[in-house]
């Protein structure tokens, strides 16, 4: 359970990329969780939990907890920094993102964990194994594979690449350019808000693709048995 090892790496890169199939996929940008878009967010919500598990579907009972752990907090603080991609009138990828932070995780301690757990307390999330995690991880018990980052390396990280971001494309759209056009259009709005550079957390799995985008990584560590990699970009002027 504890940590093996960290590593730090360099700390600045540039950013390029190409879009692709701009003709057939639409990268959309959401405004809250309200009226029309409200179907959107279930959509996303659909799509955490059907790629959850490093890009495989978790388990159906795992859903309800799970895609309200992993989208809420963006639905209900920062709705407009989401993105979805749609092609043939369907959401095939999402990006989660953040412009600070630092000041999302305080609002979502009061605005979202707390309440989550009241929820978890009346018995909501019976026999839930992520909603037992989430309370443990809430009182110390048990930390998530962010928390198990020296807190000095984690807040210097928050510090120096303040926006951060999570995303998922359906299986069978992956490698046709979804993912890129997500990036890009998130990072086009980052830029033009000022925010000087983006941070994220990954497995093995994606790193290429994010290397790819001009991210670089910033630190690693090992985590019952996998890595977790800390991966950066920085916007040049
Ligand atoms: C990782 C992910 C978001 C990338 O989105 P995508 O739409 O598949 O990526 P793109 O088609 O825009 O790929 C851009 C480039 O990165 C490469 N790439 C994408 N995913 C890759 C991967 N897992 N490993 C290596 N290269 C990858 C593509 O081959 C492409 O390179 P090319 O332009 O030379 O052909 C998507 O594959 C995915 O959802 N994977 C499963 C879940 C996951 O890992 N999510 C990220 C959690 S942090």
């Amino acid at each position: 359970m504890n940590p093996s090892h960290v590593v730090l790496g360099g700390l600045k890169c540039g950013f390029s990329v190409e879009v692709m199939n701009s003709k057939t996929i639409r990268v959309r940008r959401l405004s809250s969780g309200m009226g029309k878009e409200a179907a959107d967010w279930h959509a996303v919500y659909e799509l955490c939990c059907r790629t959850g598990n490093g890009g495989t579907p978790i388990a159906r009972d795992r859903w309800e907890f799970f895609g309200r752990l992993w989208v809420e907090p963006y639905k209900n603080i920062f709705p407009q920094w989401t993105y979805v991609a749609e092609a043939e009138s369907a959401i095939i990828g999402y990006l989660t993102g953040c412009p600070d932070t630092l000041a999302f995780a305080k609002v979502k301690f009061w605005n979202f964990s707390l309440l989550l757990l009241v929820d978890v307390f009346r018995g909501r999330y019976r026999r839930n194994r992520d909603a037992r995690r989430f309370v443990r991880q809430i009182f110390g018990l048990e930390k998530g594979p962010e928390r198990v980052f020296p807190r000095g390396l984690s807040r210097k990280i928050r510090q120096d690449y303040p926006a951060h971001l999570h995303m998922n494309v359906e299986a069978g759209w992956r490698g046709s350019g979804v993912g890129t056009e997500l990036v890009e259009k998130f990072f086009s709005d980052l830029r033009s808000a000022g925010i000087p550079a983006v941070h994220l957390y990954c497995g093995a799995d994606p790193l290429e693709f994010y290397r790819h985008l001009g991210f670089t990584e910033l630190a690693k560590i090992t985590f019952c048995g996998a890595v977790i990699h800390v991966v950066g970009c920085r916007f040049r002027d």
